[in-house]
């Protein structure tokens, strides 16, 4: 059984397709969608001694002739260096406006290769095949793509839609642990700003997560429901509704950048920064203490970190004003006004922003 969700974005509407088993179908899939012969299948090196020769298998047998080029996987590999290491393997692979990009990965893979897929002869198509739980749910969904730069995260990128989103849930279960744990920090945002409901569901789930690690397809369902709404309403962030998905991400990003990508994973610095975000919207923006509360023991219960010790502040502030969401140096936030309710742009007095985060390291 498979759900599909579209994003209606007019001519650049798409179809998100959930169910586990999909990856044999996936040159099926593709041939449905896209015209295009050749593919560039971009992968990592865990993910393409897994799934590489099952995807490519697939993509062949529905008439496509494959390429692959492999990354190192982990944060480090969103980088300017491999993105050119990719242009290279495009070009070797003939891949003409005709051809087409498959991001098979987590986020890594698919923000790289979705910005390869932006920026190559001005912009080819793609496809997202999500492995990690965090990009089934959201790095896979809205055509963010970028790589990171030393000075910060996601600095460099475009907005570039997939023309087609193929999660096939039984790839999760290759998934160590600690990486879904992860995904669960962005499955637990979309509850925080936009769902209640999910969010109880989650309360719910968490009394018996870590003994199975075993997400249900419709919690995976409808957090892509949730962002195909956001995206089709506000595609390129710019009247404030997509900017609700940023949410613990301000200082998320200023964690990721100050331990060095990698050592904390995206979503265990997004878990530190949503419960800083709460606590300033309990002093900024109106959220019950109880709500906060709530949101930090649904994140302990996952066994996501809530703290971040011997982190310093003064290279923290430094990140947080070259964050993308900065305006002028002075970072924005998105704060909660009750649980199910974001507000975005939110300027935080540098007092309240250090007792908060002094508050996290202890
Ligand atoms: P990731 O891509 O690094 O994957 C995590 C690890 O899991 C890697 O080691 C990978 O090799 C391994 N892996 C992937 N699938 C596997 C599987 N099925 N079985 C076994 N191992 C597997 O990390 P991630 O958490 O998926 O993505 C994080 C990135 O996503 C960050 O760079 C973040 O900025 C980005 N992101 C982008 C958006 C967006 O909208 N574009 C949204 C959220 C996050
Ligand atoms: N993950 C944030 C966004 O897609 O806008």
């Amino acid at each position: 059984m498979s759900n599909v969700i579209n994003v209606p974005l007019g001519t650049r509407s798409y179809a998100i397709h959930i169910g586990a088993g999909l990856l044999p179908q996936l040159g099926l899939l593709t041939a449905q969608a896209l015209r295009g012969r050749a593919c560039l299948l971009v992968t990592d090196s865990h993910v393409s001694q897994i799934y590489g020769e099952f995807a490519a298998a697939s993509l062949r047998a529905a008439g496509f002739s494959v390429s692959r080029a492999v990354v190192p996987a982990g944060e480090a590999s969103k980088c300017g260096e491999q993105l050119f290491a990719l242009y290279n393997a495009a070009k070797q692979a003939g891949l003409d406006r005709t051809g087409i990009v498959v991001a098979l990965g987590g986020g890594v893979v698919g923000d790289l290769a979705g910005f390869l897929a932006a920026t190559w002869l001005r912009g080819v198509a793609f496809v997202q095949v999500p492995t990690t739980l965090l990009a089934m749910v959201d790095s896979s969904v809205g055509g963010k793509t970028g790589i990171d730069l030393p000075s910060g995260k996601n600095l460099v990128g475009a907005f570039h839609q997939p023309s087609l989103v193929v999660a096939d849930l039984a790839t999760l279960e290759t998934l160590p642990p600690r990486e879904i744990r992860a995904g669960m920090a962005e499955v637990v945002k979309y509850g925080a700003i936009r769902d209640t409901q999910l969010f109880q569901a989650l309360e719910k789930l968490a009394t018996t997560f870590s003994k199975a690690w075993k997400i249900p397809s419709e919690i995976i369902a409808r957090c892509c429901a949730i962002k195909a709404d956001v995206v089709a309403n506000d595609e390129r962030e710019e009247t404030g509704l997509r900017a609700i998905l940023n949410f613990g991400h301000t200082l998320g990003h200023a964690i990721e950048k100050a331990t060095g990508y990698g050592r904390i994973l995206h979503g265990e610095a997004v878990a530190i920064g949503m419960v800083a975000a709460a606590r300033l919207s309990t002093k900024l923006t109106g959220l019950p203490d109880a709500d906060a509360t709530r949101l930090e023991a649904l994140l302990t219960k996952l066994e996501l970190p809530v703290r971040a010790p011997g982190l310093a502040w003064p290279e923290l502030r430094a990140a947080m004003k070259l964050d993308k969401k900065s305006q002028g140096g002075i970072p924005r936030f998105v704060l909660l006004k009750k649980l199910g309710e974001a507000v975005t742009g939110c300027v935080v007095p540098e007092d309240v922003l250090q007792e908060v985060a002094h508050g996290l390291g202890e």
